[in-house]
């Protein structure tokens, strides 16, 4: 009994010396926004995994995606004597100012999910495959369409992605895009809208309402609808799932029900698209697990912290205009239906409570 105690004890000591630093660092987190479910996990892990490895750490929310609010907090970051900066960006492009006052203090930054441009006061980068999220949802309509085999008949799709100055979105759609384009191509799949330029289907803010006000006008102008004397819409690729929430509410509006509706991509697996998964509104959702960017983010920390090189680093991938910049890229996952229980509620991801809300709101749905 007392040995196997020991034991148990070393492997907790061992356990926790692992993942801590010897030299605990201040670390101050910019997160671009508190409407978009996902950012609130970001910033919880975080939060959680660096005070595990010894860190101090103050976290900070730009206020829907504001850009002069976020410089704030960059700057009282900053000011507050932070030794390490994570930093998701509202946009790729404006913060190259307040980083630049970051790296006169030889504070490094750590570019967070989205990259940030035009600065090499960006010392490393954590994300997932991005470009592989793209081709994760346009595989998925792929496959559900059976584009390979669709002879001399054809689909209809439609495309949104999200904030063109997230640099994600690029990745995302030339995924897609790579997937789709030789269908487009061969006449296999048409998007009656025309808009199939990235220019033409981002969706400013990831917001929700746009995403609704823009497929309400798809419907529109291109007759989309459930009845037989409608034009029948087939997919919709949606970038993620704030976006998906507005496809979804248009089409819902328009008379589309769980048996009609076009095929719908997404991304995050918010606890809203969990319950359209499952009552048959929204077809998946590509799960991107933030504690992997939040353990990756302590790696990083802990390797200035204890001026250690991280091997694993893909060193080409990232150019942001005048660097290229190291970074650890985690993988994504499709979430249908069937997997939401293992991969989101039995790894803990989201808790039990969430779990039973989620069953009761898809129950009260069926009253
Ligand atoms: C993230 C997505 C997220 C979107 C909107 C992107 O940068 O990679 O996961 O859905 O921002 O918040």
């Amino acid at each position: 009994m007392i040995f196997r105690l020991f034991k148990y004890l070393t492997a907790l000591l061992l356990c926790s010396l692992l993942s801590s630093s010897a030299f605990a660092l201040k670390v101050g987190v910019s997160m671009p926004s508190t409407h978009l479910a996902r950012w609130s996990y970001d910033g919880r892990y975080l939060k959680e995994y660096l005070e595990q490895a010894n860190h101090k750490v103050d976290v900070r929310y730009a206020n829907d995606s504001d850009i002069a609010h976020q410089i704030n907090d960059i700057r009282n970051l900053i000011e507050s004597g932070c030794e390490v900066l994570v930093v998701a960006p509202v946009d790729g492009v404006n913060l190259i100012a307040v980083l630049e006052e970051a790296k006169a203090k030889d504070i490094p930054v750590i570019a967070y999910d989205r990259l940030i441009m035009g600065t090499d006061a960006i010392k490393a980068y954590v994300t997932f495959d991005n470009y592989k999220i793209g081709q994760l949802q346009a595989n998925y309509i792929e496959k559900k369409l059976a584009l390979s085999f669709i002879g001399s008949n054809s689909a209809n799709i439609e495309i949104f992605e999200g904030d063109i100055s997230d640099r994600c979105v690029d990745y995302y759609y030339r995924g897609s895009m790579d997937v789709l384009k030789p269908y487009f191509d061969e006449k296999k799949l048409f998007c009656l809208s025309n808009q199939t330029k990235l220019d033409d289907v981002t969706i400013v803010n990831w917001s929700s309402d746009l995403a609704y006000e823009r497929m309400k006008m798809l419907i529109k102008t291109n007759n989309y609808g459930p009845a037989s004397t409608n034009t029948k819409l087939d997919a919709v690729l949606a970038a993620n799932d704030s976006v998906a929430n507005g496809v979804i509410k248009a089409l819902l509006e328009a008379g589309y029900d769980k048996s009609r509706m076009p095929v719908i991509t997404g991304q995050d697996c918010d606890l809203d698209s969990l319950f359209y998964i499952k009552t048959g509104l929204q077809s998946m959702s590509v799960f991107v697990d933030v504690r992997l960017l939040a353990k990756n983010t302590v790696r990083i920390v802990n390797s200035f912290a204890e001026t250690e090189t991280i091997n694993d680093y893909d060193r080409l991938s990232y150019f942001n205009g005048v660097t290229n910049i190291p970074a650890l890229v985690s993988e994504p996952e499709i979430v249908t239906k069937k997997k939401i229980k293992s991969v989101l509620f039995d790894s803990g991801y989201y808790s039990k409570e969430d779990n039973a809300k989620l069953k009761k709101r898809i129950k009260e749905s069926r009253k």
